[in-house]
């Protein structure tokens, strides 16, 4: 018998990227978190730093000018920046999200169009499925795209488009074929300089206020016949094939939110004195940190798994990954309201960073799938 005991560690690679991500994120992102936060601005400072260092889309193949990392160092560089800031750790998980359904179903002229300047920093790429009226249940979408010549031309409004007016690409499932449900919708790549294809306003959010979340528009918006994502009706399939990627890259922000909250609220603890003594003294607060470890902990385990899962094709990926980012995102949004509840009345103001922690959490349990559907999509696929 002899056990894989590297299953059970991250290979050397894996650590030496992660100690790079959290220098940079202590130095270029960490002291602007708070003020991202408070200003709602998207954080070009930080989008050139982290595209100055290769970590903007580590997961672009390298074929298309990428680093080619693999499912489980991307998840890093997104804890790890989330660790810092959760706003700023969108900027890799949805590039990967807007690529994934190029990589996944693309042809290879429409990959080297649209990766090459992702990878090399030119261009950030959203992913745009849910509509005002289809969110749980996005088959139920109403924009619709039709061929004419060599183009198609699409008309509607997809909703909560996160970058969106900061990305020069959006993936779009759009309706080709109305009378064939699911199987009628296709993906699409849509350019920001495309005609008929403009952005909303912003919306006003609890957390993550530094990426923009807003409608993205198409009134006769037609692009190249080329940009279809695989062939027509296989759309949605792509969009779900990539949220099994991606989910998962949800659950690692949730973990570096749930990181950050700890690291935080272990400096505090050591430092508040009360009753003549610092307060990771009592037994009551030093349990409650306990199980604060405990649960990031199997939360991060859980992603890796699912990361090496999604690396190796395995089949069961899709409950694993929605598993980890359902999990992930409980944990991270427990995490954080009990670190709140361990700084007393200093972690209800804005002079530490937990009440942003708590508020950012919240939208893990929400995005790629409210925790409900995640727990729908793991119940469907362990009763079949
Ligand atoms: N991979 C590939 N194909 C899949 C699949 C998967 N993981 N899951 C299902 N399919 C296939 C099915 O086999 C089916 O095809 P056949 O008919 O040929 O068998 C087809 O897709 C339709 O599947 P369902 O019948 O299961 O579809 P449904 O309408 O019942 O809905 C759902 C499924 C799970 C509820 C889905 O609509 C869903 O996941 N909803 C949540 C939407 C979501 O996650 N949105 C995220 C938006 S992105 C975001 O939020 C951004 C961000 O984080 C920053
Ligand atoms: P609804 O579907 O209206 O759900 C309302 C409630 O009903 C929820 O509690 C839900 O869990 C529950 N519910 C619904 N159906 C069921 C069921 N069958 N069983 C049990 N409970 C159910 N989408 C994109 O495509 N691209 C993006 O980049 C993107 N970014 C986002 C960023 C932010 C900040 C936000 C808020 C959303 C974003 N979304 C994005 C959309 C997100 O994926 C949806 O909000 C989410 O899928 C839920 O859809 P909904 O808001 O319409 O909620």
């Amino acid at each position: 018998f002899d056990p894989d005991f590297a299953t059970y560690r991250l290979t050397d690679e894996h650590q030496m990227l992660r100690a790079a991500v959290r220098e940079l994120a202590d130095d270029k992102i960490a002291p602007r978190a708070a003020e991202i936060d408070q200003s709602s601005e998207f954080p070009y400072d930080v989008l050139e730093a982290l595209t100055k260092a290769d970590f903007h889309a580590t997961h672009i193949p390298v074929a298309y000018g990428g680093l080619g990392a693999d499912s489980v160092a991307t998840a890093i560089v997104i804890e790890e920046v989330a660790r810092a800031c959760a706003s700023s750790s969108l900027i890799p998980a949805v590039n990967k999200l807007g690529t994934m359904p190029v990589i996944l179903s693309g042809s290879e002229e429409l990959k080297k169009e649209v990766l090459t300047p992702v990878a090399a920093g030119e261009a950030m790429f959203s992913y745009a499925l849910s509509e005002r009226e289809a969110g749980s249940d996005a088959a139920a979408m109403r924009t619709r795209a039709v061929a004419e010549g060599d183009s198609w031309v699409l008309n509607g409004t997809k909703a909560w488009i996160t970058n969106a007016g900061v990305s020069s690409y959006y993936t779009v499932m759009a309706v080709t074929d109305p009378s064939a449900g699911a199987k009628g919708i296709s993906a699409f790549v849509v350019h920001k300089d495309d005609p008929g294809f403009s952005v909303g306003s912003k919306e006003r959010k609890l957390g993550i206020k530094g990426s923009p979340t807003c409608e993205i528009h198409f009134d006769n918006c037609a692009i190249p016949a080329s940009r279809i994502v695989g062939e027509p009706g296989t759309g949605f399939k792509t969009a779900l094939a990539t949220l099994d990627h991606t989910r998962l890259t949800i659950g690692a922000q949730a973990l570096g939110i749930a990181q950050g909250a700890i690291d935080a609220s272990i400096a505090y603890m050591k430092q508040r004195q009360q009753f003549g003594r610092p307060i990771a003294d009592f037994q009551g607060l030093q349990f409650m940190l306990a199980d604060m470890v405990m649960q990031t902990e199997a939360a991060r385990q859980l992603i890796y798994a699912a990361a090496a899962k999604a690396e190796r094709g395995e089949p069961g990926l899709t409950w694993y990954s929605a598993s980890a980012k359902a999990f992930a995102s409980d944990v991270a949004m427990k995490v954080t309201t009990d670190a709140v509840q361990l700084f007393g009345g200093a972690g209800y103001t804005q002079d530490f960073p937990v009440e942003r922690m708590m508020r950012d959490a919240k939208i893990t349990q929400i995005y790629e799938g409210t925790n409900q559907i995640n727990r729908m999509v793991i119940a469907r696929q362990i009763l079949k």
